[in-house]
């Protein structure tokens, strides 16, 4: 049997060799026409970014980000004096406010093609500057020319921080529009600092990992599911980690999930003909004895609902329920590009959740990998299902400091939190806040929801060991309640539900679609990681 379980070190070679060998004797393969997609959609180019004592010659757009009125003589020294007065009188008649991510765009001043200024906000601390930078990234991301940043007088962390947000603010979603072929690229970065150094070393490589991940994340989310079904996100995964140090990659291909039992990821996937796969990411970074932090995901590369299907309004957007699969190997992709002293495993359980004469129907018992029966109650409960398989295997083949899944599980969270906190769930005090706090950090916030034990009488089956749904009661937890079943209790775990922050409409900060949400928690929860 072809199994096409593949550990080993990612070099290009190995890499190639696991992506090329041929999907032969798929249980569920189709016959009928061919299922792969075309060639990736264009690539975005970001604007390279430099950290510089003195500023290049004037042209371009000038960007000023500005914390209070006083910082303007200091900030713009290098302006020229009546520039520096312009904009001064400008922000003044604009009653500026200076918060953070507030902008003036200044056309016509001096020899440059605009003045930005930016608000940075009173409170000194990363998630501003960030997020400043990519309101600016975002305001500009149409302009040809370079960008300068004057960034003077700022602590060396808000340049850096600063200069990732632009990174992040440039990303764009329009990438199946011709106007993407016809872009000219934009010009490169310059960030003014009299911390030219210690910027520098704050964003490469840490900074620059980070906004290449995010934008890896938010594409595969946004890409639709004719483009980006399990086997192709294997494939860019694959293609984005492959030579870099400490990395290797293990997919397990429907025969191999089938010898491992692993039913419920495959009933899952047993109505789509695109099959399902389990990839495994593990970076080591960290000395051999330190066990890992492992990271799950919620993929599925579409959800109808299945059988239990979905009201076709806003049906679209469930090309985006892989978003915690996503953020998983994002997370993961930030670390190893950037050489972080981490071990860090990503497990991305990925299916996609069709109705067909082959599905699951309601009313089946499917075996999970850990031998539990579940009773199905709805179709559309299938993230908790493919998490169920995931954990199992975790359970089964590693020796975690903690794990942490992340999912777009529930519609019952968006209800609970909006799109202002993302759903945190764990058993464990210690990894809950250290999970808070790096959502507190980053501006990715997380809100802890109860694991009540009353779920667990929720999601009792009187015909199998539980069923993949509750009754009226609270729909995130009793989610949350199912998937900890898969994890032997003795193992730090939690839950984070994205459903309600993964994508949305445009913002000053991002394009309408993915949100990327929890790369950035992510990273940082791993790296500050205390066992
Ligand atoms: N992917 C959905 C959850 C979701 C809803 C994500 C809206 C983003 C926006 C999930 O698979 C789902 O359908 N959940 C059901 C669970 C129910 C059947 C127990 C839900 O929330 O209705
Ligand atoms: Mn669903
Ligand atoms: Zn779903």
């Amino acid at each position: 049997m072809i199994t096409r379980s593949l550990f080993a070190l990612a070099a290009p070679g190995a890499l190639a060799l696991a992506l090329c060998l041929p999907v032969a004797a798929e249980a569920q393969g189709r016959s009928g026409p061919a299922v792969r997609a075309p060639a990736a959609a264009v690539p975005a180019t970001r604007r390279p970014v430099t950290f510089a004592a003195e500023a290049p010659s004037a042209g371009g757009v000038l960007v000023l980000p500005l914390a209070a009125e006083g910082d303007l003589a200091g900030r713009a020294v290098t302006l020229q004096t009546a520039e520096r007065e312009a904009v001064g009188r400008a922000l003044t008649a604009a009653k500026f406010s200076y918060e953070a991510g507030e902008t003036l765009n200044l056309r016509g001043l001096g020899a440059w093609d605009a003045i930005l200024v930016v608000g940075l906000g009173e409170t000194p601390e990363a998630k501003a500057w960030q997020s400043s930078g990519a309101v600016a990234g975002r305001a500009l991301r149409d302009e040809a020319g370079g960008l300068t940043v004057l960034a003077g007088g700022l602590p060396a962390q808000a340049a850096a921080e600063f200069a990732i947000g632009l990174g992040l603010g440039e990303y764009r979603s329009d990438f199946h529009q011709a106007k993407a072929r016809e872009r000219t690229p934009t010009g490169p970065v310059t960030v003014v600092t009299d911390q030219a150094a210690a910027a520098e070393a704050l964003f490469r490589p840490r900074g620059e990992a980070l906004v290449e991940a995010m934008a890896w994340a938010r594409d595969v989310s946004n890409e639709p599911a004719n483009k980006l079904y399990p086997e192709t996100f294997v494939e860019r995964a694959g293609a984005a980690l492959a030579g870099v140090p400490g990395v290797s990659i293990e997919v397990l291909d429907v025969p191999a999930m089938e010898r491992l039992g692993m039913g419920a990821i495959l009933g899952v996937g047993q109505g789509s003909a695109r099959p399902p796969r389990m990839l495994i990411l593990r970076y080591r970074g960290a000395g051999a004895p330190a066990a890992p932090v492992v990271l799950a995901g919620k993929g599925i590369t579409f959800d109808t609902g299945g059988i239990s299907i979905k009201p076709s309004t806003n049906m679209g957007n469930m090309k985006m329920d892989m978003s915690g699969a996503a953020s998983v190997t994002g997370a993961l992709m930030a670390l190893a590009k950037s050489g972080a002293p981490v071990n860090v495993v990503a497990v991305a359980a990925l299916a996609e959740n069709m109705p067909d004469g082959r599905s699951i129907r309601p009313a089946d018992v499917l075996t999970a990998m850990n031998g539990k029966t579940i009773e199905i109650v709805s179709t559309d409960a299938e993230g908790r299902l493919v998490l169920a398989d995931a954990l199992s295997w975790i359970d089964a083949n590693l020796q975690p400091a903690a794990v942490v899944d992340v999912a777009t599980l529930t519609g019952a969270v968006r209800v609970a939190l909006s799109d202002d906190y993302a759903g945190l769930f764990s058993r464990h005090d210690a990894l809950a806040d250290q999970l808070a706090a790096a959502g507190e950090t980053v501006g990715e916030p997380l809100w802890r929801l109860p694991l009540h034990p009353s779920y667990g009488a929720d999601i009792s089956s009187t015909i199998a060991d539980l069923k993949n749904g509750g009754g009226e009661g609270a729909g995130a937890g009793t989610g949350a309640h199912f998937i900890g079943e898969f994890i032997s209790p003795d193992i730090p775990w939690a839950h984070l539900d994205i459903a309600g922050v993964a994508y949305g409409a445009a913002n000053d900060t991002k394009p309408a679609g993915s949100a990327g949400y929890s790369v950035r928690l992510l990273e940082r929860f791993v790296r500050d990681f205390q066992p």
